[in-house]
């Protein structure tokens, strides 16, 4: 099939939005965009309908063939953002139930609330960066002819210039600007929290020490605040420093745990390795597709897994991208494979260090919630490699067997981790605590805890359930399990290699 055929109908240039400024809103974009694929398929349902009265278009009665023979049905649900492998714009996930169905009984109030999230939509590292443009470089010598699907490079500049890249940085253009992400968000947390912020205090939040990591939460922060939050002390940013000594410390457990560092096999670099070995056979058959398209160049694996990660970082920096056209659906979704092996084997469930690593934020998460009087909100901005680690602790997205697995010669389909909709840009998990009941002299309150991931609520397997509250578990419940992961996964200190006067927990985190 030719490829263009299949493009995300939101992503044609002409249905983008102008970029617009800071207090610009994407949220309201894709709500729009929503609403015109909601009529599209609407459309398409209405057609095929009189279709089949007239005997038309898809000729069968019951609604499975009817789908299986009109393929466009599904092409319109087809999302691309859903296969970005964590280099496109936030997405609420998809499993779980969305926030605004996750109504709680009359007597109960959300009272504590602790996010986790990564930075903003951001440009390309410096590595991947330098990659591009040398790709770019060598796809633009005078030796190479484009045609057919790589003819549109003729016309086409990078994403940030060349001469002075914005690398690492946040996007600031486009309608999935990091910085109005970050500000918009601030804003819609602010709706839900309200009732938690303190009007005579000043309350912290915390973001590891690298600057799109402190952009974010200062841009959060004017969202949920208000701008003028660091001059009139309604709220005070603390910067923990991304250093390799502080032990566990630290919101960058991935740069403190010394084994992990120097582990070159099943350390941090063994996502690296998982990586390449289905780059290798995943870009094998495209860069023979695209071979003719490029005469006059080898097209290696990095070279075709560079022109993908570029249809995520141009949609980041321009609202939309030719890169995006030039490959398939299944393309697509062996890239996203190839993403959620990097993830799954560099600091997921398939990495042996990381349920300690996840563990620090998550202990000293379950600690605040033992502080009755404390009803705050906690926010810390990191990496996804911080978060990613906290998914292996909790054991909630891995594979349903002992040994945690996936193949590097072929897609498994049936794999739970994604880490399109896991760690987007601005993926965030949020844990709430929930007070049910009145405090008084006789009785308590009861306390309970949900998850959401990017906005779903998320289920914990294997603790037990309260039937009053979806998805909900009881604090003390919460509070034993996450104590079980350190028996589980053992102590940062000793998995990490690092000596017995080294920090052994988190101290920083608190109102
Ligand atoms: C959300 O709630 C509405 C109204 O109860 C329901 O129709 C809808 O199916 C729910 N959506 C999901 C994804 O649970
Ligand atoms: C990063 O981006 C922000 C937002 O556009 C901008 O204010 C800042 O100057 C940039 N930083 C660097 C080092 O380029
Ligand atoms: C702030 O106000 C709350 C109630 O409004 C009160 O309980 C608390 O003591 C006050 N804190 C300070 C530091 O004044
Ligand atoms: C700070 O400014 C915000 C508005 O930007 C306002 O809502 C808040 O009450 C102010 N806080 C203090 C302590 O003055
Ligand atoms: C509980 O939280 C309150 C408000 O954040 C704080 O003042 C107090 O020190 C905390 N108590 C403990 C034991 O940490
Ligand atoms: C642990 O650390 C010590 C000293 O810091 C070093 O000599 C030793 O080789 C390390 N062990 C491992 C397994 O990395």
């Amino acid at each position: 099939m030719f490829p263009s055929q299949q493009a995300r109908p939101f992503l044609l240039p002409s249905t983008v939005p102008k970029p617009k400024s800071k207090a610009a809103h994407p949220g309201h974009v894709r709500r729009t965009l929503s609403w015109i694929i909601f009529l599209a398929v609407s459309a398409f349902l209405t057609v095929n309908l009189f279709g089949q009265i007239r005997g038309g278009v898809c000729r069968t009665s019951s609604l499975l063939p009817r789908l299986g023979g009109c393929p466009a049905i599904l092409a319109a649900v087809w999302d691309l953002f859903y296969h970005l492998g964590g280099n496109g714009p936030w997405i609420p996930r998809k499993d779980g139930v969305p926030y605004s169905n996750a109504s709680l009984p009359k007597q109960c109030s959300v009272d504590q609330v602790h996010m986790l999230s990564r930075h903003a939509e951001r440009y390309p590292t410096r590595n991947a960066g330098a990659r591009h443009l040398q790709l770019l470089h060598r796809l633009h010598s005078s030796e190479v002819t484009l045609t057919g699907s790589l003819s549109f490079l003729k016309r086409w500049t990078y994403f940030t210039d060349p001469y002075g890249p914005a690398f690492e940085n946040l996007t600031a253009t486009g309608p999935f600007a990091g910085t109005s992400q970050a500000f918009n968000t601030g804003k819609s947390l602010r709706l839900r929290y309200d009732h938690l912020v303190p009007k005579n205090r000043s309350t912290k939040f915390w973001s590891c020490s690298s600057a799109r990591d402190i952009l974010t939460a200062e841009y959060f922060a004017d969202g949920f605040f208000g701008s003028d939050w660091s001059t009139n002390g309604s709220a005070e940013l603390e910067v923990i420093p991304e250093d390799r000594d502080r032990g566990a410390d630290t919101l960058t457990p991935g740069d403190t745990c010394h084994r992990y560092v120097e582990d070159g096999t099943y350390g941090h670099d063994y996502g690296y390795r998982k990586l390449e070995e289905w780059q290798t056979v995943f870009t094998e058959p495209i860069a023979r597709r695209l071979a003719q398209h490029a005469q006059g160049l080898d097209l290696s694996h990095l070279d075709i897994y560079s022109m993908m990660e570029m249809c995520g970082f141009e949609v980041l920096a321009r609202g939309s991208s030719s890169w995006c056209n030039v490959f398939t659906h299944e393309e697509w979704s062996h890239f996203a494979y190839a993403r959620d092996l990097l993830h799954f084997y560099r600091a997921g469930p398939g990495n042996s260090y990381a349920g300690a690593m996840g563990w620090l934020w998550l202990d000293a998460t379950q600690n605040l919630m033992s502080n009755e009087s404390s009803k705050d909100v906690y926010f810390s901005f990191v990496h996804d490699g911080d978060i990613v680690p906290v998914m292996a602790t909790l054991q909630i997205l891995n594979e349903h067997r002992v040994i945690q697995e996936l193949p590097t010669n072929q897609m498994k389909r049936d794999r739970r981790w994604k880490t399109s909709d896991i760690v987007p840009m601005g993926g965030r998990l949020i844990f709430e605590r929930i007070a049910c009941g009145e405090a008084s002299l006789t009785s308590r309150q009861d306390y309970f805890v949900r998850l959401f991931i990017n906005d779903g609520l998320t289920r914990f397997p294997g603790l037990p359930h309260v039937d009053k509250i979806t998805h909900a578990v009881r604090l003390a419940d919460f509070q034993r399990f996450i104590a079980s992961r350190k028996d589980l996964f053992g102590d940062f200190r000793q998995v990490c290699n690092l000596s017995e006067d080294a920090p052994d927990k988190i101290t920083f985190l608190h109102q």
